[in-house]
């Protein structure tokens, strides 16, 4: 068992589940059976965050980019996102989660973001731990249409520029209300960013390891909170300073 302290766990821990394609080829079977196995994970790490106490998780399911995956691929990983919201609504229900999407969610086929919509609207008011999925996201979308609905507000006059400050313009993003990652994983060994989170990042410890995301359990994820907790964090100070 890692060893993980309860005093300094990371208030929030963003996701990119990476290696479905590869872990599927490793096993000789299609894709979609990677992330059908990368569903059956975010059930495992979601429970995990939950009994350890970690208040907020942010999963990276479906980047703007992902859209230019084959159809067949795009409309199974919808699929199989509608299932995993519709099989899971209870057991987050019970456990108290709040599931957020962020991300451009216009863009998803009707029946996905209704039954998304009705999910989110089930569980607005549970408050132990919030579940945020990121789904047709992009970072630099996102700081665009932060930045587009800025100026609308200007236009406005319901916000003047000499108001805008970082406080202020995270307000317009996605996250809004929503602190900063403080632990980023990457799984399967890439070590990019992806256009994940790009604004809220800023600050985040980095996490990576070579498991694909379907053979990623519990233990790998306190073995990336554990080498958090070893971390000192400056956010731009001296050692001396903290
Ligand atoms: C990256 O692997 C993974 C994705 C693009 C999708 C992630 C989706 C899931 C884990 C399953 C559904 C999600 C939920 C929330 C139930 P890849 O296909 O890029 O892998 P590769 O780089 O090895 O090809």
């Amino acid at each position: 068992m890692q060893d993980v302290s309860e005093k300094r766990l990371p208030q929030h821990i963003a996701i990119i589940m990476d290696g479905n394609g590869r872990w599927a080829k490793k096993h000789k079977k299609k894709r979609i059976e990677g992330h059908r196995r990368g569903a059956e994970a975010v059930r495992i790490v979601v429970r995990a965050c939950r009994e350890l106490g970690i208040p907020y998780l942010t999963l990276f399911a479906f980047s703007t980019e992902n859209w230019l995956r084959p159809y067949e691929e795009v409309s199974g990983l919808m699929r199989l996102l509608k299932q995993y919201i519709q099989s899971e609504i209870d057991e987050l229900s019970k456990n108290d989660i709040r599931l957020n999407v962020i991300g451009d969610l216009s863009s998803l086929k009707k029946s996905v973001r209704r039954a998304l919509e009705d999910a989110m609207k089930k569980t607005e008011n549970n408050r132990s731990m919030v579940l945020n999925l990121a789904l047709s996201y992009g970072g630099r979308d996102e700081i665009v249409m932060a930045a587009r609905r800025l100026i609308q507000d200007a236009k406005e006059g319901l916000i003047s520029p000499d108001e805008v400050d970082d406080e202020t313009f995270s307000r317009y993003l996605y996250t809004a209300g929503i602190p900063d990652p403080d632990l980023l994983i990457r799984t399967s060994g890439e070590f990019r960013i992806s256009n994940f989170l790009l604004w809220q990042c800023a600050y985040t410890e980095f996490y990576f390891t070579d498991v694909f995301w379907p053979d990623f359990t519990k233990e790998d994820l306190l073995a990336a909170i554990s080498e958090y907790q070893r971390r000192e964090r400056r956010f731009g100070r001296t050692s001396d300073q903290l």
